[in-house]
């Protein structure tokens, strides 16, 4: 799929049809996040691709509809670099892209992983020092919603706001 269709179709998808992902899609969903613009290039990023069934279902204490991805991708940031919150929004915002490219469904998931970082980063074995900024639940997408936007003409200023 061409960007700017990806870009235009993407959408945050809660509700995914059953079956596994291919491991070379995986990887080039965090090829994406691996890839992104970040402040001085310092890339503080990991990146956990989870695929055991065991351990998605586990993330079901952040929303129910997450256990029922194909696979999660968590999103691990060092905070003790200068733009980590936009370095690892700016690596999130490709992968959500690049799964949308390739045919997949996913969702930016932070807002409900904040109360259980500290669980899920156990589970997950991630260093103490480093934080969990995401969890991207990715599969087929069984329901697309249709969020509305804000028009480019009240978004859009020519020279002054
Ligand atoms: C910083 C951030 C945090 C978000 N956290 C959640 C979340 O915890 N749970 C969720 O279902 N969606 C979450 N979303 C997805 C938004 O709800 C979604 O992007 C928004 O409703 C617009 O829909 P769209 O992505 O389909 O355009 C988050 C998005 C962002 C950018």
């Amino acid at each position: 799929m061409e960007a700017l269709e990806a870009i235009r179709t993407r959408r945050s998808i809660r509700r995914f049809k059953p079956g596994d992902i291919p491991r070379e899609h995986l990887e080039t969903i965090v090829d994406a996040g691996r890839l992104a613009a970040s402040g001085n290039n310092v890339q503080p990023w990991d990146f956990i691709v989870v695929t055991e069934r065991a351990t998605i279902a586990e993330f079901k204490v952040t929303e129910a509809w997450v256990a029922q991805a194909s696979a999660v991708i968590a999103v691990v940031i060092d905070p003790a670099t200068r733009w980590w919150v936009e370095d690892g929004a700016a690596a999130i915002e490709n992968m959500l892209l690049a799964a949308a490219a390739l045919g997949y469904g996913a969702c930016w998931v932070e807002g409900d992983l904040l109360p259980y970082e500290d669980m899920v980063k156990s589970l997950l074995g991630v260093p103490a020092a480093k934080r969990l900024m995401a969890l991207i639940p990715v599969g087929v997408p069984a329901v697309i919603p249709k969020p509305k936007k804000r028009p480019l003409q009240d978004v859009l200023h020519w020279e002054r706001y």
